[in-house]
């Protein structure tokens, strides 16, 4: 088979600083250590997210020049809203800056003190904005989630007997069933057709809505196509619609599956609860024909939307994370497998084993990357999640860490690139250590706490 190329040319560049490992010891020393203190022009290749870093389309920026910014009814949110409606038909389309303020209106209406609300695995903000208003996220994914080297094809399937269980015995409780499309949290690991039909089955059968976290929604619906039996002849488009005709209403955040820098919406089919929600969107966001966004956002939105379900582009970016996930496999460097559709997740613990969970094995993995190659990825393990609210630490389930890929940024040099380093890493990983916190707030601690790498 012919390479898989980027398809698309680079029409505007922005220019990389290269930086040399000498200078980047200093930076990380005064960035304590910490990735996400350094400045982004310090950074040769930036994987920490796959969230808002889109190239926009020459389309898109020319969507931009039409966007109105009329305060009410600006044609931009009827473009917004007819390119949503196109792939999720839900009658209520309500605009908001990101998926985060979309989760923060859905749960202060349907959430509160012992409320119940389940999910294969909730987003970190999804989690937060739950908690916040005193319910409980619950995690329902398939057991196959956790096991890294299970090739099964949709680890970010729903435990449909779980999700059963819970909604008969504590029902009265749980106001919504939600799903992550992919699960970002468990991986980038896609959701299969017949998943989403049974979780709806199930959840209307309990008379409760089911919402989609849709984030990488053409992400899912592109395996769905490659790995569901029945599905490889069908077009990504009407696989995206299938996977919302079934559901209630959904959120997403539109830094994802839709290219753009900025955004997110809030979709419901049910009257009273979207009435519900305008009415908190214009007391937090704006009014509901913009939602916090600028006209020329929500046209960026309404192009991008378009250009996700291209099954070319799908190819490319699915390919790109398998080509690097191949790679480092032949280098021997532990992976989660299958790769996800946005990112490689690097398991940190296995390739570090010298390093206990405590000592942080996952952010040594990264500020190793960043020390011999300029890359920025993310440590998702026990800096993120090892502390607990009563401030006591303890190892989290894993120490991973995640390559993000920015949507149409990088090419396959920067991936070759990447690959080098983790070569050259590799080669000293017997000679890694950990590093120790010297400094920390009492949340989320990941963003800045200040590290001191160990003697
Ligand atoms: C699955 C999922 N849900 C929700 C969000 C929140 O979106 P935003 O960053 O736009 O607030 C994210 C962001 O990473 C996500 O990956």
């Amino acid at each position: 088979m012919k390479t898989i190329i980027e398809p698309f040319r680079i029409k505007v560049v922005e220019p990389i600083r290269l930086t040399t490992p000498e200078e980047r010891r200093g930076l990380l020393a005064k960035a304590g250590w910490n990735l996400f203190a350094l400045h982004a022009d310090d950074v040769i290749i930036d994987l920490l997210t796959d969230s808002g870093t889109s190239a926009m389309s020459a389309e898109q920026w020319a969507a931009v020049m039409r966007g109105d910014e009329s305060y009410a009814g600006s044609p931009s949110f009827y473009r917004f809203e007819a390119a949503v409606r196109e792939l999720m038909p839900f009658r209520h389309v309500i605009p908001a800056h990101q998926g985060r303020a979309a989760e923060a209106i859905l749960f202060s209406i349907v959430g509160g003190p012992g409320k119940v609300i389940p999910s294969n695995t909730h987003f970190d903000t999804t989690r937060g904005n739950i908690e916040a208003t005193g319910a409980t996220a619950v995690d329902l994914v398939i057991g196959e989630a956790h096991d890294f080297e299970s090739p099964h094809p949709f680890k970010g399937n729903m435990d449909l007997a779980r999700l059963e269980r819970l909604l008969s015995e504590q029902g009265e409780h749980v106001p919504i069933v939600m799903l992550t499309v992919t699960n970002n949290a468990g991986g980038g690991q896609p959701v299969s057709l017949a998943s989403i039909r049974s979780t709806a089955e199930i959840a209307r059968r309990h008379g409760k809505p089911l919402i989609i976290d849709g984030c990488r929604f053409a992400e899912n619906a592109w395996f769905v196509k490659c790995r569901e039996p029945g599905q490889s002849g069908r077009s990504v488009k009407d696989i995206v619609r299938d996977m919302f005709a079934v559901a209630d209403g959904m959120t997403m955040s539109a830094k994802k599956d839709a290219f753009a820098n900025i955004g997110g919406w809030l979709a419901l089919n049910d009257e009273k609860l979207a009435a519900a929600a305008r009415n908190r969107l214009i007391l937090t966001e704006g009014f509901p024909t913009y939602g916090g966004l600028a006209g020329r956002d929500l046209d960026a939105i309404a192009v991008g939307l378009g250009e996700i379900v291209d099954e070319q582009y799908l190819r490319y970016r699915v390919r790109t994370n398998e080509y690097i996930g191949e790679k480092l496999t032949a280098l021997g460097v532990p992976i989660v497998r299958p790769v996800g559709g946005h990112a490689v997740f690097v398991d940190a613990r296995r390739f570090l084993p010298q390093i206990p969970p405590l000592q942080y094995p996952g952010q040594s993995l990264a500020v190793a990357l960043y020390e011999s190659g300029g890359i920025r990825s993310c440590e998702i393990g026990t800096v993120m999640f090892g502390l607990k609210p009563d401030g006591s630490e303890v190892p989290a389930e894993m120490d991973l860490v995640r390559l993000a890929m920015p949507r149409r940024v990088y090419t396959q040099s920067h991936a070759d690139y990447l690959v080098e380093v983790f070569e050259e890493v590799a080669g000293r990983r017997e000679r890694l250590k950990g590093l120790r916190i010297v400094s920390q707030p009492r949340q989320l601690r990941h963003f800045t706490a200040r590290f001191e790498p160990l003697a």
